[in-house]
């Protein structure tokens, strides 16, 4: 059975502070949740004090990204060994806004990919089309080649740790969602292009959906047989919308 995610990406927002109430207020709110496994994924300087206050819930640490080296001469970069070391389990790995601003190529994100794993981490890899490719109907193409580039080089037994987060460019931070049928539609897709290379143990992927995810239309989305919850950027900075987003499952 696969489980049901709901991930937080904070992105760079949030003094450590901040952050620490944010978590504080989240932990509080999600006492009755059972359904849906929580995650949360602060800045690199919050990591560690909002995994203090983790101690002891249910509720999954992440990191925004990992260093595609495992150690060494590389000014500004975290390693996914230091991530593990303070009680990282997750890491978000290719996100788009790496992918456009940061240059992040395949062969970056294979790197990542391995040294989490290698390390403990379960990765949550994205992928997803912008708006020029959804418009040319090359939205199934772009996707298949970003998970065949990455997903399909990882060892078959560390495959069932991979969380898969599907996030059209077009849809994040715009207000602009994917209709629940687009979602579904591409999200089957994804399944399927997995289950040519790991057969029926892509039966036990999270799937999630990625882009201006919000109260108001997570039920709808989270309702299609292939979407298994979401990766949630603007409305995970507020408490009561990232937990109404949970509880729409
Ligand atoms: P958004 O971001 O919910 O603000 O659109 C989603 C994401 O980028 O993970």
């Amino acid at each position: 059975m696969r489980k049901n995610i709901v991930a937080g990406n904070w992105k760079m927002n949030t003094t450590v502070n901040e952050g620490v109430k944010l978590v504080s207020e989240i932990i509080e709110k999600s006492k009755d949740l059972s359904n849906v496994k929580l995650i949360v994924a602060p800045p690199f300087t919050h990591i560690f004090s909002v995994g203090e206050k983790l101690k002891g819930t249910d509720i999954g640490l992440s990191s925004q990204n990992c260093a595609s080296e495992a150690k060494g001469a590389y000014t500004g970069e975290v390693s996914a060994e230091m991530l593990a070391n303070i009680g990282v389990e997750y890491a978000i790995i290719g996100h788009s806004e790496r992918r456009e601003y940061y240059k992040e190529c395949s062969e970056t994100l294979l790197k990542k990919v391995k040294l989490a794993l290698a390390n403990g981490i379960a990765p949550i890899f994205c992928v997803g089309e912008n708006l020029t490719e959804r418009e040319e109907n090359r939205h199934f193409d772009v996707v298949k080649q970003q998970i065949e580039e990455v997903v399909f080089n990882i060892d078959e037994n560390d495959f069932e740790k991979i969380i898969i987060a599907y996030e059209p460019v077009w849809a994040i931070g715009t207000g602009k969602t994917a209709t629940s049928e687009q979602a579904q539609e591409i999200h089957a897709h994804i399944r399927k292009v997995l289950s040519n290379k790991f057969a029926e143990k892509a039966e036990n992927t999270s799937i999630l959906y990625g882009g201006s995810c919000k109260p108001s239309n997570a039920k709808e989305i989270f309702a299609q047989p292939d979407v298994d919850g979401g990766l949630i950027g603007g409305a995970a900075l507020n408490a009561d919308d990232f937990i109404a987003i949970a509880k729409s499952f």
